[in-house]
C-alpha cells in the first residue's frame, strides 16, 4: 500500500496505524541525527526504543497471530521471519537500555537499531502488508484492538521511573519467542 492509499483509510485501519508509527520512528531517527545536544540525543533514542517496544508488541499480541491464522502456506515464513526479527530489535533495545552517550558503543547500537528497523519496516510495508489487505482480514477491527492496547502500554510505559544521563527502554511482558510464534497453530 502506497502513502496516499494509506492516507486514504480510515484512522483506525490497522496498516494506517502502523505505517504511521513507521514514519513516527523515521522521523526520530532523523531528528536523533541532527540534534546537536547529547540530553536532546538521549531522550530521542528512549522514545525510539518506547516507539518499537510498543509497536512490535501491538504487531505480536494482535496482528501476527490473525495473519497467521489467514496467510497460505507460502506466506508463513515472512511471518516466523517478523518474528525473529522483531526478537533481534528487542536484542538491540536491551543492550541500548541504560547505555551513557559516552558508551564507546552507543552510536554503532544506535546505527544498527536504525538499519535493520529500516529493514524490517520495508518487508512489513512491501511484502507483508499488501498480503494481508488481500487475504480478507478486518483491519479496521484490529485497528480498534490495537489502538485500545496501545493506549494502555503507554499509560504503563508512562508510569515507570526514569534515569536521567542514559537510555531508558522498556520492556513489556513477553512470552518466549518459540510460543509467540504458534500463538495460532499451522495446519500442517
Ligand atoms: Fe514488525
Ligand atoms: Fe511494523
Amino acid at each position: 500500500m502506497g502513502l496516499i492509499e494509506a492516507f486514504l483509510k480510515s484512522d483506525h485501519h490497522a496498516i494506517k496505524l502502523l505505517m504511521r508509527d513507521h514514519r513516527e520512528v523515521d522521523a526520530l531517527f532523523l531528528e536523533y541525527e541532527k540534534a546537536d545536544n547529547v540530553t536532546h540525543k538521549m531522550s530521542l533514542v528512549s522514545r525510539i526504543c518506547q516507539s518499537l517496544t510498543v509497536h512490535a508488541d501491538i504487531e505480536e499480541r494482535i496482528l501476527y497471530p490473525a495473519a497467521r491464522a489467514v496467510l497460505g502456506q507460502n506466506d508463513q515464513d515472512l511471518l516466523d521471519e517478523a518474528y525473529v526479527e522483531h526478537a533481534t530489535l528487542k536484542g538491540l533495545i536491551i543492550r541500548l537500555d541504560g547505555l551513557r552517550h559516552s558508551d564507546p558503543l552507543f552510536k554503532g547500537y544506535v546505527s544498527v537499531l536504525k538499519e535493520y528497523v529500516q529493514h524490517h519496516v520495508k518487508e512489513e510495508e512491501r511484502d507483508f502488508f499488501p498480503k494481508l489487505e488481500k487475504a480478507g482480514l478486518n483491519l479496521e477491527q484490529l485497528g480498534l484492538r490495537m489502538m485500545d492496547l496501545k493506549e494502555r502500554s503507554m499509560a504503563l510505559l508512562k508510569s515507570e521511573p526514569q534515569q536521567t544521563g542514559v537510555v531508558n527502554a522498556p520492556a513489556l511482558p513477553a512470552l518466549p519467542l518459540e510460543e509467540r510464534s504458534q500463538q495460532v497453530m499451522r495446519e500442517s
